[in-house]
């Protein structure tokens, strides 16, 4: 039985509560937030302690921690943490910069520790059989991806501001995504963005509406859209064309109930946001850790890959600022 600190108590730490204690692997020692009164209301809904994160940390009796706080405190988490012998799943992104990610990196190696980052998407049950049927060759060889992520309601300015931006913020998912399905790491990187959903995300210097294409040495090609606003719900859509043909994973609807008349037809919206879609996906996420810790077996995502979409999210910032495409090789 893995014994667990969670390390923040906010929108996802909660998630991660529920997913840590709800597995028979595990048990959820011990939460910790900057505001103690958010610790010790979700360490009451599951039975833990509300500690500070330094004393979770330099605990001996804890196995693993999940670090769900601010992403500017990532990189220093997971270099105490796996200092400290932990085994550690970090949310996404690693960090805000892409040089202390790499300097983490580096520490966290030397510990020796698994380090897992929290790209969920992986673990979605449509998105996972995709990347299966792909394995098995099913398409032949992957030419084409089109990845869909619009959001359904832009987030309040604050967080923009403190975010790192939509390429590090939110693309990040759909760069782990594309290199992750294409097997490999782009070569150039090439990024159009403007601000035309919200105004005061302009004002912020981000962006709200975006197009990234991702460019493959061997000429294979990924190409993302994100928005901010889908007033119709999360939309999370990918298209893989192979040489043999394609996959495609759709929406998942918030039921299967359709309506034919003569007017049309009609379903039911997309599921609101990631905390209905990636319900699932969180859980099968935890369960990936909790396993692999486990058998000493290699983690499914590791720094590296949550260092290599930092990357990519770089190279996007500085294209879509200059207007000029970038090579990987150059960051
Ligand atoms: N994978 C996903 O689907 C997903 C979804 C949402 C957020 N995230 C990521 O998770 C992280 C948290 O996002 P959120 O939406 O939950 O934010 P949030 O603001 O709701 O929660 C973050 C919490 O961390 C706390 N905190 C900050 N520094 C801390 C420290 N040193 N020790 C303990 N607590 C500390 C804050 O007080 C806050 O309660 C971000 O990095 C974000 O990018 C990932």
């Amino acid at each position: 039985m893995l014994k667990i600190g969670l390390l923040g108590a906010g929108r996802i730490g909660n998630v991660h509560a529920r997913a840590i204690s709800s597995h028979p692997g595990s048990t959820l020692v011990a939460i910790s937030d900057v505001n103690m009164d958010a610790a010790r209301k979700l360490a009451e809904q599951y039975g833990a302690e509300a500690r500070s994160t330094d004393d979770i940390i330099n605990d001996p009796s804890i196995d693993a921690v999940l670090v769900a706080t601010s992403t500017d405190t990532h990189s220093d988490l997971i270099e105490a943490a796996t200092a400290a012998g932990k085994a550690v799943l970090c949310e996404k992104p690693v960090d805000l910069s892409l040089e202390r990610a790499r300097a983490c990196q580096k520490a966290a190696a030397k510990n020796g520790r698994p380090v897992m980052i929290g790209f969920n998407r992986r673990f979605d049950p449509n998105f996972a059989a995709l990347k299966a049927a792909v394995d098995r060759g099913e398409i032949g060889k992957t030419e084409l991806l089109s990845v869909t992520s619009f959001d359904p309601a832009p987030p309040p300015v604050s967080y923009v501001k403190v975010s790192g931006g939509l390429f590090r913020d939110m693309m990040i998912h759909d760069f782990d995504m594309a290199c992750w399905l294409m097997g490999g790491f782009p070569e150039t990187v090439t990024a159009v963005g403007s601000s035309i959903v919200d105004p005061d995300i302009g004002a912020a210097g981000d962006v709200d509406t975006a197009v990234v294409t991702l460019h493959f040495a061997d000429g294979r090609i990924a190409v993302i859209k994100n928005s901010r606003r889908a007033v119709y719900g999360y939309d999370q859509r990918v298209e893989l064309l192979g040489s043999e043909g394609l996959l495609s994973a759709g929406n998942v609807l918030e039921n299967t109930v359709s309506k034919a008349t003569k007017d049309g037809v009609a379903s039911a919206k997309p599921e609101f946001f990631f905390l209905e879609r990636y319900m699932r996906a969180y859980s099968a996420e935890w369960h990936a850790f909790v396993t692999a810790v486990n058998a000493g077996s290699p983690l499914p995502v590791t720094l590296d890959d949550g260092v290599n979409a930092l990357a990519v999210a770089e190279a996007a910032t500085r294209s879509a600022k200059s207007g000029q495409s970038v090579k990987l090789a150059s960051i």
